[in-house]
């Protein structure tokens, strides 16, 4: 199983923390075990004290939260979110803060995750997968149309009832359409590494109804697949596959799965299929009965003020205090942006092989290499794309030669990884020659080191 939870949740649910936490009271909330732990910190099992009703609280760390600037447009954000209501979507039914954190009061679903469903039991049939997908594109289209986008869809976010039934949970990272800019597309870079769509990576604004259609189809994959369209252990080499769709469709699906996941994997935005096209699709429309979001009852609570996060004034207050105005939209899920430089900066070199990022061009780039390895007295030749750095060792032949393949690979058209790669030769001139390259052609210099390959 190829299937790794990068960034999602750690069950954990019989832990000291738990233990720890356990009992303890939020408002009318008495909290309990922990249901899971992500990005943004744990979420918790709750009960309402006054009603004994199941909630799930996700609690947020605010140190993580930038900008607790109030404004009016905020809370009409965390007004549009609580509004949602579709059986396939986990309701948020009120934010309360303290001091230090704040806590999302979700709708409890009895079930477990997708992503530990299919670690489980594997891959689902093409009948049982499509009904699970039905039900997922009718939850993320009808926040669409309430112009709420997901921006982080991913298995972990998919929770399963006990009936079967999807519901999309983690509407924390979702940007408004009010937060567009002046091009009408949507600016940040969020969502986790394997799921993001191309145009995310690319950085150049993306509207973010097509990048949560792309993560569906990455979702549908792998439900019924077994495994992940793109993966690899190294994060630039992740994001080429992603940026040219290089992706196999196992010619065991039916046809009309492989057609459809063809045409959700389309590393085009702009000729990727939209919501409504996958609602058409002749595989998709196979015994599918859309979800009527009127039939979702207001059966557990709603909010008497839907534009207010609530202040807790202690951590373990017993009652909420008087509505506070807390830029609580943004701060939930900040944490996971995607800066691309930050990822490979954490990564080391090895003894063969170094890749690092530059802004630099391709040409650019492909030209300056040949500058600098021909005034460190190393010759070039030109393969396939490639180039192959060539010392042959005129003193002491018996040394043999250095030769290192270079290679450049587009991320991005504004974020190369170069590559060198070496075929023998001495290590030290080796290393010598990866520096001077390093500190030529990497943006930011010597900041973006990945090793992949030892020998
Ligand atoms: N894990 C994460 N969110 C949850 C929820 N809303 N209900 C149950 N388990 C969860």
């Amino acid at each position: 199983m190829v299937l790794v939870n990068n960034f999602g949740v750690n069950k954990n649910n019989n832990n000291k923390n738990n233990q720890s936490h356990e009992g303890m009271r939020l408002g009318k909330y008495e909290l309990g075990r922990t249901l899971g732990e992500g990005n943004f910190g744990k979420v918790k099992f709750a009960k309402n004290i006054d009603s004994d009703q199941p909630f799930a609280i996700k609690i947020i760390d605010k140190n993580k939260i930038i900008d607790l600037n109030i404004t009016n447009q905020i809370k009409r954000e965390i007004a549009a979110l609580k509004l949602l209501r579709h059986p396939n979507v986990v309701k948020l039914y009120e934010v309360l803060a303290s001091k230090t954190k704040i806590y999302m009061v979700l709708e409890y679903v009895t079930g477990e995750e997708l992503f530990d469903k299919i670690v489980s039991k594997g891959k689902l049939n093409e009948d049982k997968g499509r009904k699970l997908f039905q039900q997922l594109i009718d939850g993320v289209s009808y926040c669409h149309s309430k112009g709420v986008f997901h921006r982080d869809l991913k298995l972990e976010n998919v929770l399963v009832d006990t009936k079967g039934n999807v519901e999309i949970t983690d509407f924390g990272l979702s940007a408004m359409q009010q937060q567009f800019r002046a091009d009408g597309l949507l600016h940040t870079t969020c969502g986790s590494p394997n799921y993001v769509a191309p145009e995310i990576i690319a950085n150049r604004g993306y509207d973010g109804a097509t990048s949560d259609v792309w993560s569906c189809g990455v979702i549908l994959y792998v439900i019924l697949t077994g495994y992940l369209p793109f993966d690899d252990r190294n994060l630039a080499v992740l994001y080429q596959k992603i940026f040219k769709g290089d992706v196999q469709i196992p010619k065991w699906l039916s046809a009309g799965a492989q057609n459809i996941i063809k045409r959700i994997l389309d590393p085009n935005p702009e000729t990727r299929i939209t919501m409504a096209g996958i609602k058409e699709d002749p595989w998709f429309k196979q015994d599918y009965t859309p979800a009527d979001p009127d039939d979702e009852e207001d059966d557990v609570y709603i909010d008497d003020d839907a534009f207010s996060i609530h202040e807790l004034h202690e951590e373990e207050h017993r009652s909420p205090g008087s509505p506070t105005q807390i830029n609580a939209f943004q701060l939930i899920g900040m944490s996971s942006f995607l800066d691309l430089s930050g990822f490979f900066e954490q990564e080391h070199v090895s003894e063969r092989k170094i890749r690092f990022t530059s802004n630099l061009s391709a040409k650019d780039l492909i030209e300056r290499i040949e500058d600098t390895v021909t005034e460190m007295g190393f010759r070039v030749q030109k393969k396939n794309g490639k180039l192959k750095v060539i010392q042959e060792n005129k003193v002491q032949k018996s040394l043999g030669c250095l030769s290192v393949i270079v290679e450049v690979f587009e991320i991005s058209p504004s974020l190369f990884v170069v590559e060198l790669r070496k075929s023998c030769g001495d290590a030290s001139v080796y290393r010598q020659l990866c520096k001077k390259l390093l500190n030529d052609l990497s943006v930011p210099p010597r900041q973006a080191l990945v090793s992949s390959e030892v020998n």
